[in-house]
This record gives structure tokens, sequence and C-alpha cells, in this order.
């Protein structure tokens, strides 16, 4: 097959990681053939890196310079919309970062537009791809265990995400920025719908991090119901400072599985009493899921040539109706349920800009 060229749109963290994964990991299968951003500077220095040919401002003036199969979207959660849109009205395939956008009107818009063409569109959900994450779905899929009654998920990250990311117009704040991947994983460990969700916040760093902006939270917990029964708890903490920290616990109704560690050894406490414990510690996401990026890649690569997506449009537009019944219930005290979300006429009050 023909080696298949795609853009990276957003030069940022993850398109620095997908760019390196794509170039040194997935052989002669797929190459980046352009880069945009409208920081010049940036694209220009990752394409230097990895001998990347094509630097462009925009998607559109990269469309128009080039030709491409795929695009890899990994820029601010308020562009994914329309960049998603004139992908895949290009007949582009798409992979394309976690939250799928900000609110489910763009997610039906993403999902409608991507079915019509009849490309694949791929979500940024690289625990699906981690070896320890899928081993633990294989057994709760099993039934040795039973049936899932409690999970518990927490992602706790090292340091802040960049400013977008801590502004709910701009991102959905924490719950969907950090624990989008743990909103995903218990839906998919539950095997089930979730029917709502209850969130509470906290502020511990923010002040002495300068981050003044009105709502902003470090910390959270979200408790999650699904239609089966299973109960599920989701925990946030962000920045962490200690390290890069995902890890998920099953209790089911004939066992429990336990997935995930804080370091490369294995499983591990960091603080052992008083002291420190010597084991190496997770710095970042990118360390932790490395393998899983590179496996996410060569998924999409193979959804090109038409493998089923292990995981897609439902999984994004799920997980972000989570996100925004977890934060209307965070601004207004209450449990919601994700069928408020999803009606029509619902509007997420405290987005005042979306699309650019
Ligand atoms: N899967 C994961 O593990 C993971 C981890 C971190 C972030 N993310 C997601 O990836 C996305 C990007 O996050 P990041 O941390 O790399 O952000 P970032 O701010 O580091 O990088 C985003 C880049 O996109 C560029 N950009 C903005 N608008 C653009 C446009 N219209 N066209 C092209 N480029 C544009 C910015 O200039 C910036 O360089 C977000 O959706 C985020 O939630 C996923």
């Amino acid at each position: 097959m023909a080696t298949k060229r795609l853009c990276m749109v957003g030069a940022g963290r993850v398109g620095r990681l997908h760019t390196r994964s794509i170039t040194e990991h997935v052989g002669h299968r797929a190459e980046v053939t352009a880069i945009c951003d409208p920081s010049r500077e940036i694209a220009a220095e990752l394409a230097a890196d990895y001998g990347v040919g094509l630097v462009c401002a925009t998607l559109a003036e990269a469309l128009e310079r080039g030709t491409y199969d795929g695009v890899v979207i990994t820029t601010p959660t308020f562009t994914h919309h329309p960049l998603a849109l004139t992908a895949i009205r290009a007949g582009l395939h798409v992979h394309l970062e976690k939250p799928m956008a900000m609110n489910l009107v763009e997610c039906a818009e993403i999902s409608g537009a991507a079915e019509a063409a009849g490309i694949a569109l791929q979500l940024g959900f690289m625990r699906r791809f981690d070896s320890d994450f899928v081993a633990g779905a294989e057994l709760l899929r099993s039934g040795e265990i039973g049936d899932p009654m409690i999970i518990k998920s927490l992602t706790h990250g090292p340091g802040l995400p960049p400013a977008w990311a801590n502004d709910i117009r701009t991102s959905n704040g924490m719950i969907a920025e950090v624990n989008s991947h743990d909103l995903d994983t218990i839906s998919w460990y539950a095997g089930s719908e979730p029917v709502d969700i209850h969130t509470r916040v906290a502020n511990f760093k923010g002040a002495q991090r300068g981050v003044v902006t009105e709502h902003f939270y470090d910390t959270l917990v979200a408790t999650v119901t699904f239609e089966s029964g299973a109960i599920a708890t989701v925990a946030g903490v962000c920045p962490a400072d200690y390290g890069y920290d995902a890890r998920v616990e099953v209790t089911c109704t004939a066992g429990m599985v336990q997935v995930g560690h804080t370091g490369p050894g294995g499983p591990a406490s960091i603080v052992a009493g008083t002291a420190l414990r010597g084991e190496a510690v997770y710095r970042s996401w990118r360390d932790r899921f490395a393998d899983a990026y590179v496996r996410e890649m060569v998924a999409f690569v193979d959804a090109m040539d038409g493998a089923p997506l292990r995981v897609g449009a439902a999984d994004g537009t799920r997980a972000v109706g989570l996100v925004l019944a977890g934060t209307l219930s965070m601004l207004e005290g209450r449990t919601v349920t994700v069928a408020e979300v999803q009606a029509a006429g619902f509007v997420p009050a405290w987005q005042t800009r979306t699309g650019q």
C-alpha cells in the first residue's frame, strides 16, 4: 500500500508527540508531510526536527499546498469542531484529540459529517491502546470476575496545562482536559451508558501558580452512575507535582481488577510511612503512555486501510456529554443527568467563546 500522507494540525505538546510516533515508529506506512500551526516558529521547529517538508499557518493553507490521506488534529479543544469539519469535507481521515469538541451540537455535526463522508474518525483516548488498560477491559468482558459494581478511576497530571485549558470557556476545564480519559475509561469498563454525574471541585494551588481564571479548579471528584447500576468515581488533580498518575480499580460481583501503576517499575507506593521510596515515577503522560501513543497512530493508519476503529465518535460524544453534565453539576451544586445536556436546546451557558 502507498505510504499515507498525514497533515499534523497543531505543533504543540501533542502535535510533537504524534509527529515523533509517526516518524520514528510507524515505518513506511505513513509520514507527516505537512505541519500547520498559526505559530509558524513552533511549526517550523517541529518540521525541522522530524524532516517535514511543508510548514503552514492554517489547515486551509496546507490543503491548498499539498494532498493528504489524513490529518491528526492536536489543537486546543475550542478549535476541534471547525478543523475536523474542514478535514472531513476535504475527504480526509481524521485522528481527533480528546475532548472531541466543546459541546454535543459540535459532536453531532462532526459525527454526521464523518459518517456522510465515509472517513475514519479516531478519537485520542490512548488508554484504549495501553496493554494494561486493554487487559483490564478484556478481563471484564470475559465475565470471569462478574459484573462491575464500583469503578474508581483517577488521573493526576504533573503540571498546569496550557492557559487555554485552565479556562472552562475554552476547554470546559479540568474535567475535560484531564479527566476525559477517566470518563471514557469508566464507560468502557462499565460496558454501559452513563445516567448522571455529581461533581465536587476544589482549588488548592491555582492562586500560588498565578491562575486567576474564574471557575478554575485543580482538584475534582465526580460520581457517575450507569444504566447497569454500576457506580464510578473519577478523581482528578492537576498540578499534582509528584508525577503523572493514571489508575483504575474495578470491584465486580465475583472479583476485582486493578489497572495502572505509578512508575515504570510496576505497582509501587510513592510515600511509604514518611520516607520516599526509590522507584522511578512517571513524570508525564508522554512516558506513562509512550507505547499506547505509538499503537494509537498505527491503529489510525490501519483504520485508513479499512480496519475497524477501536475508539470513535460515539465514545468521544459520550465523554463530552459527561463533561458538560459534570461541569453543570460543579456550577450548580447538584446531580445532573446526561439526558439533561443531551436535550435539544441545551446550551452550556459558560461557553462564551467556541470555534476559531
Ligand atoms: N491524548 C492525550 O494524552 C492528550 C494530552 C494532552 C493534551 N491532549 C489534547 O490535545 C490537544 C492539544 O493539546 P496540547 O497540550 O498539545 O496543546 P498546546 O497548547 O501545547 O498545543 C496546541 C497547538 O495548536 C496550535 N493551534 C491553535 N489553533 C490552531 C489552528 N486553528 N490550526 C493549527 N494549529 C492551531 C497552537 O498554536 C499550539 O501550538 C487538546 O485537545 C488536548 O486536550 C491530549
